[in-house]
């Protein structure tokens, strides 16, 4: 296979996932990713990420735009910075990765899905969990009919945050919340396996309103939530299926991360992390445990995602974490709460395309990699 040039990358945004997650994992990736930069609106952050990993420090955003050479930015902002900055970088001709969630708004998601696609840019959005060896294992085998028609699915994420992210009070602000944050989680893997939710029965509240935090420097400071930190949905999907999710930042539930049903059997893994093993229920034998497949990785292995990213903008291919497919979950959160607000049930209207399981070996060890 020919050799391919890395992609120039640039993160923006330098906190705690870019520092524990995305720039490790991107340099598992030196063939597709040349992270030439970082940038972060308090500078002390990415001037250590670029001490550690070498590049350029950006003093701004504007900055990043405007150099030619860059041609991709990942997004690891705070969620309410995701939907602007990427926003911008689409405008300025950059192909962007996203974290999660794509914006905070299905309005302002709709631009972002629009303005990639008439810039004939590629668009890309956290989690990319689903590009996990055990996920993608378990998807292609209900793909191939493993466990028959498939009925229903169960998520649930969550915890007391405040506990361990010094900046848990971002997280529970206005229009955050658990249902943004982390339920794209089990969504992610729910629509990529089932397909389009039509329907969205949610249930949530404000639990804990008052909370303090306990990591950090601003350790001791107290907040008051402002988004529901607790709550449930049931979700129809358009092919008859079930869902149900859990998300809460007040508890940590015992319900599985993410459980998938049908008529001959269902599965149990991670929704987040890769190499957990797999569970697999038969009619015959109950629940059994599986070794993860060969290759997996242990963890989430937050490079892929990019990898997916630079593989298809040198290949002209589309991407594997769609932003229309992120779209779509971002939708289905806030249709939760709507939901919840009102009372009744909410139909959910967008839509993206339905992804198939991917190709082996992935587009990303065809180059030599020794990871994922
Ligand atoms: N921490 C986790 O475990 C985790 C896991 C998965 C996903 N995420 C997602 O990643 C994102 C970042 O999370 P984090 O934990 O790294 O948060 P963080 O608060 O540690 O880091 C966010 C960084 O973004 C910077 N920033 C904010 N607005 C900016 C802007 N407009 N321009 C430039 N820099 C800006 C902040 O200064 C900060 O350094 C969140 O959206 C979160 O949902 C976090």
């Amino acid at each position: 296979m020919s050799k391919i040039e890395p992609v120039r990358m640039v993160i923006v945004g330098c906190g705690m996932i870019a520092e524990h997650g995305y720039q490790p994992r991107c340099q598992a990736y030196p063939h597709l990713i040349d992270l030439v930069g970082y940038c972060d609106q308090d500078s002390s952050r990415s001037e250590a990420l670029a001490k550690k990993g070498g590049g350029k420090v950006y003093e701004s955003l504007e900055e990043v735009l405007n150099d030619e050479r860059v041609e991709a930015i990942i997004n690891l902002t705070i969620h309410k910075a995701h939907a602007p900055v990427s926003l911008a970088a689409l405008k300025a001709g950059k192909h962007v990765h996203s974290e999660k969630p794509i914006a905070l708004r299905t309005a302002d998601a709709n631009e972002l899905v629009d303005t990639a696609s008439s810039m004939g840019l590629k668009f890309t959005c956290a989690p990319s969990a689903m590009l996990g060896a055990v996920q993608q294992n378990v998807w292609k085998r209900i793909h191939d009919g493993e466990i028959g028609e498939v009925i229903s699915a169960v998520g649930s994420f969550g915890g007391r945050l405040e506990y361990w992210h010094p900046n848990a009070d971002a997280f529970l602000g206005e229009n955050v919340g658990p249902f943004r944050d982390v339920a794209p989680y089990p969504l992610t893997a729910m629509t990529t396996m089932i397909g389009p939710v039509k329907r969205a029965h949610g249930f949530a509240r404000v639990a804990v309103p008052q909370r303090m935090l306990h990591q950090g420097p601003r350790a001791g400071t107290k907040f008051t939530v402002t988004e529901k930190d607790h709550g449930f949905a049931v979700l129809e999907f358009e092919n008859g299926a079930h869902g149900f999710i859990y998300h809460s930042f007040t508890i940590n539930s015992h319900i599985p991360a993410y459980e998938i049903h049908g008529t001959n059997g269902g599965f149990s893994i991670q929704a987040h992390d890769d190499g957990r093993g797999i569970r697999k229920f038969t009619p015959q034998n109950g629940w059994q445990d599986e070794d993860s497949p060969p290759g997996a990785f242990t963890g989430l292995d937050w490079g892929k995602g990019i990898a997916d990213l630079a593989d298809a903008i040198r290949r002209d291919r589309p991407v594997y974490r769609s932003g229309d497919q992120a779209r779509h979950v971002l939708e289905i959160c806030e249709r939760i709460l709507e939901s919840s607000d009102k009372g009744e049930p909410v139909d959910v209207v967008s839509r993206f395309s339905t992804p198939i399981p991917m190709a082996t070996p992935s587009p990303w060890s065809c180059h030599g990699s020794k990871t994922g």
